[in-house]
């Protein structure tokens, strides 16, 4: 199973997705000032909101059904939107995309091409309560082939704690991205904020982006978007992956797996951890 993983800088990543060469060729990345960029561990909610702001951008576009139309058609290749999936070519193919471009990553910030932050591209990072993450995360290594599967929960659970996982520690990275709290063009959206209240955040993400939508349009993008919508059409927007990825869509479903043990333990690694940074006080855990 080792061999599905690959070691960049200290972090594993899959090898089904992401390359050296990729890695390299993102840091010469040219980003425009005006493409929204999408941050998150995994598991966060980074599909749910890729889906808000690529339908915000064609709603405010306004755009008439043929460019709706190609514009849809380049952003859901998967490769175009995670800046570091796919081959270290598709950089130039991504130059030809009209704006505004959706992007979403995984990666620490220091793996960001310097343009972002020189060129003031607006980030958007969801934040998700960690052990609502680690279940997710769980099923899902254990559902697809690109990452290695957990013979119990308790072997993904010490992994997860000890970021040994894609992507590296979750702790790791909310404190790389604390780093960035004060930016002028960072906005922070908790997973349990947009699933309670979900035309409210919309409009909140609408509004930081300065997406020109109506109060009927940011509702018929929230509804459009819903955990039960995505699932439903999720053969044609994800294909087969879409049967994995749509799995509950919940809050507090780590309660169902977590020991009280666990439960303490994830607790104190927070607090030691992540408890003292501007970015972890906004995590309910
Ligand atoms: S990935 O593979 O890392 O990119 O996964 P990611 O998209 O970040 O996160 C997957 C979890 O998000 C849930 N999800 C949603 N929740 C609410 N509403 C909508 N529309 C939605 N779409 C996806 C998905 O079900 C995964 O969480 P779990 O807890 O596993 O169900």
């Amino acid at each position: 199973p080792e061999d599905l993983l690959c070691s960049y800088k200290g972090v594993l990543y899959p090898v089904t997705h992401c390359s050296a060469e990729t890695f390299k060729a993102l840091e010469s990345f040219e980003a425009r000032s005006d493409d929204v960029l999408l941050v998150g561990y995994p598991k966060t909610g980074t599909n749910w909101i890729v889906h808000i702001l690529r339908d915000l951008v064609t709603t405010s576009a306004k755009k008439n059904e043929e460019e709706m139309k190609r514009m849809k058609q380049d952003e859901e290749i998967v490769e175009y939107t995670y800046l570091e999936f796919g081959d270290p070519g598709k950089f130039q193919r991504i130059k030809k995309l009209s704006s505004r471009r959706v992007f979403a990553t995984h990666v620490f910030p220091h793996m960001l091409p310097t343009s972002i932050f020189k060129n003031n591209v607006k980030i958007l990072m969801v934040i998700r309560n960690p052990k609502d993450i680690a279940v997710s995360y769980f099923h899902f290594s254990n559902s697809i082939p690109s990452l290695p599967s957990f013979k119990t929960w308790d072997e993904f659970f010490n992994a997860f704690l000890n970021g040994k996982v894609s992507w590296g520690s979750y702790f790791d990275h909310i404190i790389e991205w604390n780093k960035h709290f004060d930016d002028e063009n960072i906005m922070f959206i908790t997973y349990e904020e947009l699933k309670e209240n979900s035309n409210l955040g919309v409009k909140k993400i609408a509004e930081f982006f300065g997406f020109s939508v109506t109060n009927e349009e940011s509702q018929a993008v929230a509804d459009r978007n819903s955990f039960q919508t995505m699932k439903e059409n999720s053969h044609k927007t994800h294909g087969a992956f879409g049967n994995v990825l749509f799995r509950k869509g919940s809050v507090s479903d780590w309660k169902n797996l977590f020991t009280e043990a666990q439960n303490q333990e994830m607790d104190k690694k927070f607090e030691e951890s992540l408890a003292g940074t501007k970015l972890g006080a906004k995590i309910k855990y």
